[in-house]
């Protein structure tokens, strides 16, 4: 029908020069808002006889702009029912690194979707005639008519697109054609959703003849002198003068006029803005100018003279109902939980967001990395034979995208540093992508992580290192990559590092936040990292109440399928925060709080700015109950500098017994933008026989009195301190008249996604199962009645296995009920095994109990309010809490273990028609209580098939293993491992 446009190797067509995306007084016409559309199944058959003014378009389905159309609902041409494309494959597709296409440039396939868009919209009187028309994002390839005009066509789904356009005053007619797989998809293969249509604004902006074609604030910050240097190029329409003025540092100067002045700098902690105007006779644009100086110095990456860390995270633009079109509500959200968590900086994975996201990063301060919308990491699959990168036809294509990205986002001050791409081998072509951001901007450093030369990157970075990896990396020791050359290597051993990517937040996890942390805080070499990643991309299931969301694996059929990856976020699809977000909070805290004999230390780890904005409080709790409180009167430190004060003197009578905590915090003073006043931004909690007052008795105070029923021991069981147990297995039958059964050892976890590794690697899962421990069975070899103990020896194995754990419970009557140590020793060759080349390795060590349904609430003293793992709980607080049982779970999208709850001092159950029953460790426990078991859970696909069982299944855990990342992180640390070692704990049942 045409000449395949949508196959070109090679840059825009029509469109003008790149060039800043700004606010701007001139008239902008908006045309967002309903559309018509028509989507063919293939690009034949989609003539150009829809460009004419007067199309009969009646017919065609209306359409929101901007949207995915694979989002919305769809209204056949040929009549029928709308219909919603989820769920089919030609809706919304989820790969991962694999191509949807195949992998054969520049061709795509015949069966391509493509809409065409229809817009008849009024010019007013006054506008003027000559416009730029301007579209922030269309999703993969277009082509754009404007009254019958052929404006041009492009590629770069997440870059902007602008043309030069004739309208008339009254009707105009904007035709757009948009195809789903173009030669831009060879380029776009990031692990995120397939989402065609014009997904971002569409507006019309008036061109006045002294009209601003573009600017480039140049805002330089000298530390040594605290002087900032402003100059504003510009280019006007009709060459005539431009003028910026600054009113708040008094500057009136001319464009590309020099001038400097004492100003405060820019930076993500203080987010300094300058507002001012540049203008001409016919426009006026708004700046929002930043001063601040990004540099590398003697190996260390520097904002403003001082060292530059990232508490980051990687921000894919995400809406569960929207895809990738986001409001700026969305984007504001986003922006204060983040904030709110101490997280600092964001890494735009994996291209340019929408310019507003941009607006308000400069406004409410976060670091970003703007990187660019190109990942080819789909000829992994061709062993990177035509990577784009490394083949010249492709490198003006590729280095019109980097121009695009950086003219659009070259003002705003919270970008510091430009990201080439993700993931997109190595190529002589980078080189050519450094020099044309270089030709536009020499004031950020350029990054690609990829290329194992780092020939053309300012910092060497990589993704998903072990703990000991980024050690090395730290000490500058880290191995020599394959085939470097000499100075290649020597070059990258001087370059500052940065973790692009690190801490998968898939599902339950990540764990060890806080290592990284403490190796990034050793070493100025490294300057931090962006957490994997910030969101869920899930789509809501209103049709499957329940389900929560939508992933990839739900396309019926569809091949490849990159399926339950795309949820793997700190926040689920509707951007409720996940529990790691709270330890995200804690790792990232930019003030820490220390103790100091009887002095309270801050250290401030801020940017830039004191804590004269922070006021400190105290408070002495005892067993969870308050005892005293104080606000202290702490000295502001400035930043990277340290202030201290003394401890009030606590009444040490009244902190006498039980398990006395001081919480320190340090809060807002005032309300800022993100968070009202009073917002925590960092505490921690000391015991107090840490600062030497006298020791807590090690047991808790006993629970209230209740009579207990004695009854003799007989036929139906053995009697033992108001309880029965079954005689041949020796377990608990009844407590308090209530059936509380146990304890069955327990060494099993509904595997998490991070236990299941990544493609057959550390797929700790795999072992668990083929050793068996889903399937354990039990054999009471004696049991011993003595007095008032009672000892049951038991074997716990697996069918077809030698290996097993033989376990003694010993119990004993005590004041108002049982006292039970568990011993365990692990028997046979556990590891390694004759048969299987790898460790065993066991998730949890601990034992299970059967409870009646009537347990709905529980109360506990330990670390919470939510769950903790031994990877996971420097965010959490010791503290006593309450919860109904059935909220004590999280409901991760897919099933997999969650809700324990660390290093607990006790619990108390009640409920309904059962008795109060309170379990103590002795000293700590992990616990973990649902309706269902380990086992239902690991079983279930989807939140909609865990049944309540009919009974409350508990979990007094010695202890359980970490989380780690391993989903595509590094293995388990060992020191997160539940080691195959004897083990003793005790717990007291109280009823
Ligand atoms: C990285 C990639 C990300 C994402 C992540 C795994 O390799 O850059 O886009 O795929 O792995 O979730």
């Amino acid at each position: 029908m045409n000449d395949a446009y949508w196959e070109r190797i090679g840059p825009s067509v029509g469109t003008r020069r790149p060039r800043a995306d700004a606010p701007s007084d001139a008239p902008r016409l908006s045309l967002n808002g309903d559309w018509r559309f028509r989507l063919s199944p293939t690009t034949a058959g989609t003539g150009e006889e829809f460009l004419a003014d007067d199309v009969d378009d009646a017919q065609w389905d209306a359409i929101a702009v901007p949207s995915h159309w694979v989002l919305e609902e769809i209204t056949p041409l040929a009549g029928g029912p709308a219909r919603s494309l989820r769920g089919d494959a030609e809706g919304p597709l989820y790969t991962n690194t694999a191509l949807p296409i195949p992998l054969d440039p520049p061709r795509v396939p015949h069966e391509n979707p493509t809409g065409d868009y229809r817009l008849a919209f009024d010019v007013p009187e006054g506008f003027g005639t000559h416009a730029v028309l301007r579209f922030r994002g269309v999703d993969s390839c277009a082509k754009a008519w404007l009254n019958g005009h052929e404006l041009g066509h492009w590629t770069g789904s997440r870059l902007p697109a602008e043309f030069d356009v004739t309208v008339r005053p009254g009707r105009n007619v904007l035709c757009v054609r948009v195809h789903r797989w173009s030669i831009g998809t060879y380029l776009e293969d990031q692990d995120q959703w397939w989402l065609p249509g014009i997904f971002r604004d569409v507006d019309l902006l008036a061109r006045p003849a002294a009209a601003i074609d573009d600017h480039h604030v140049h805002a330089d910050f000298d530390p040594a002198t605290g002087l900032g240097t402003l100059r504003v190029d510009v280019s006007v329409g009709d060459g005539s003068a431009a003028r910026i003025a600054v009113p708040e540092l008094s500057l009136d100067l001319d464009a590309g006029e020099t001038a400097s002045v004492p100003v405060h700098p820019w930076s993500a902690d203080a987010p300094r803005l300058y507002r001012g105007t540049l203008s001409t006779r016919d426009e006026t644009i708004e700046l929002a100018i930043g001063f601040r100086r990004i540099e590398i110095a003697d190996g260390v990456l520097l904002a403003n003279g001082r060292p530059l860390r990232f508490r980051g995270v990687n921000r894919h633009e995400h809406h569960p109902r929207t895809g990738r079109t986001l409001d700026r509500a969305t984007m504001v959200r986003d922006i204060e939980l983040m904030k709110q968590h101490n997280i600092d900086a964001v890494r735009t994975s994996h291209y340019p967001p929408h310019p507003e996201f941009l607006s308000l990063c400069d406004e409410y301060g976060l670091w970003v990395v703007d990187e660019c919308d190109l990942e080819t990491h789909g000829f992994i699959y061709a062993g990177w034979q035509g990577n784009p990168p490394d083949e010249p036809e492709w490198y003006p294509m590729l280095a019109e995208r980097l121009e695009r990205m950086v003219h659009r986002d070259k003002n705003h001050p919270s970008v510091v540093m430009w990201s080439m791409a993700n993931e997109s081998g190595a190529g002589r072509g980078f080189e050519v992508l450094r020099e044309s951001i270089l030709s536009i901007d020499g004031s950020r450093p350029i990054l690609y992580e990829r290329d194992p030369s780092y020939r053309d990157s300012d910092l060497y970075a990589v993704m998903y290192p072990s703990l000991e990896a980024l050690e090395l990396i730290g000490r500058g020791d880290e191995p020599r990559p394959d085939g470097v050359s000499d100075d290649d290597d020597a070059r990258r051993r001087t370059l500052p590092f940065v973790l692009v990517e690190y801490a998968h937040a898939m599902g339950n996890g990540p764990g060890s936040l806080q290592d990284y942390e403490r190796i990034f805080d050793a070493h100025p070499r490294l300057s931090g990292g962006f957490i994997w990643e910030w969101i869920d991309h899930g789509f809501d299931r209103p049709d499957l109440p329940g389900e929560r969301v939508m992933h990839g694996g739900d396309v019926d059929g569809y091949r490849p399928n990159g399926g339950r990856y795309c949820l793997d976020g700190l926040l689920f699809a509707d951007r409720t925060p996940s529990p790691a977000l709270a330890e995200v909070a804690k790792a990232f805290e930019p003030v820490r709080l220390t103790i100091d004999g009887g002095d309270l230390v801050l250290r401030n780890q801020r940017h830039a700015r004191d804590t004269a904005d922070l006021r400190v409080t105290c408070t002495l709790d005892r067993d969870g109950e308050r005892l005293a409180q104080a606000e202290l009167p702490m000295p502001a430190a400035l930043a990277g500098g340290e202030s201290r004060c003394a401890l009030p003197t606590f009444d040490t009578e009244a902190a006498q017994g039980g398990e006395v905590w001081l919480t320190v915090e340090a809060r807002t003073r005032d309300d800022a933008p993100w968070a009202a006043a009073g917002h925590v931004v960092a505490w921690a909690q000391h015991r107090m026989p840490d600062l030497e007052l006298p020791a807590a008795p090690a047991r808790a105070a006993p629970p209230p009195a209740r009579t207990v029923t004695r009854r003799p021991s007989g036929d139906d069981g053995i009697a033992l301190g108001g309880a029965l147990f079954d005689r041949d297995s020796g377990r608990l039958l009844e407590l308090g008249g209530a059936p509380v059964e146990g304890p069955w050892l327990d060494l099993f976890r509904a595997p998490t996604e991070n236990d299941r590794g990544q493609g057959g690697r550390n797929d700790l899962a795999a072992v668990w199962t083929a050793v068996g421990l889903d399937r354990l069975v039990h054999r009471t070899e004696r049991v011993t009645l003595t007095g008032e103990s009672l000892e049951v020896v038991t074997r716990t194995g697996a069918a077809a296995h030698p290996h097993r754990v033989e376990h003694t419970a010993s119990w004993r009557a005590i004041d108002g009920g049982l006292e039970l140590t568990m011993r365990v020793e692990f028997k046979g060759p556990w590891s390694p095994t004759p048969h299987r080349a790898r460790d065993i390795v066991v998730p949890r060590l601990g034992s299970r109990w059967r409870l009646p349904a009537g347990y709905t609430r529980v109360e506990w003293f330990g670390h919470g309010p939510g769950e903790t793992y031994v990877d996971s709980i420097e965010g959490s607080r010791v503290g006593r809490y309450a919860a109904d049982i059935d909220d004590l779970a999280v409901p991760y999208p897919t099933p997999q273990e969650n809700g324990n709850r660390s290093r607990t001092r006790w619990l108390a159950l009640e409920g309904l028609g059962v008795p109060a029953l309170r379990i103590e460790g002795a000293p700590l426990i992990d616990v973990t209580a649902r309706r269902h078991t380990s086992e239902q859970l690991a079983d279930a696909r989807s939140p909609l098939e865990l049944r309540d069982s009919g009974h409350v299944w508990l979990n007094l855990d010695q202890r359980q293993q970490g989380l780690g990342s391993a989903s595509v992180g590094p293995a388990l640390p060992e020191q997160y491992r539940v080691p195959l070692e004897p083990a003793e704990w005790t717990i007291r049942l109280l009823a």
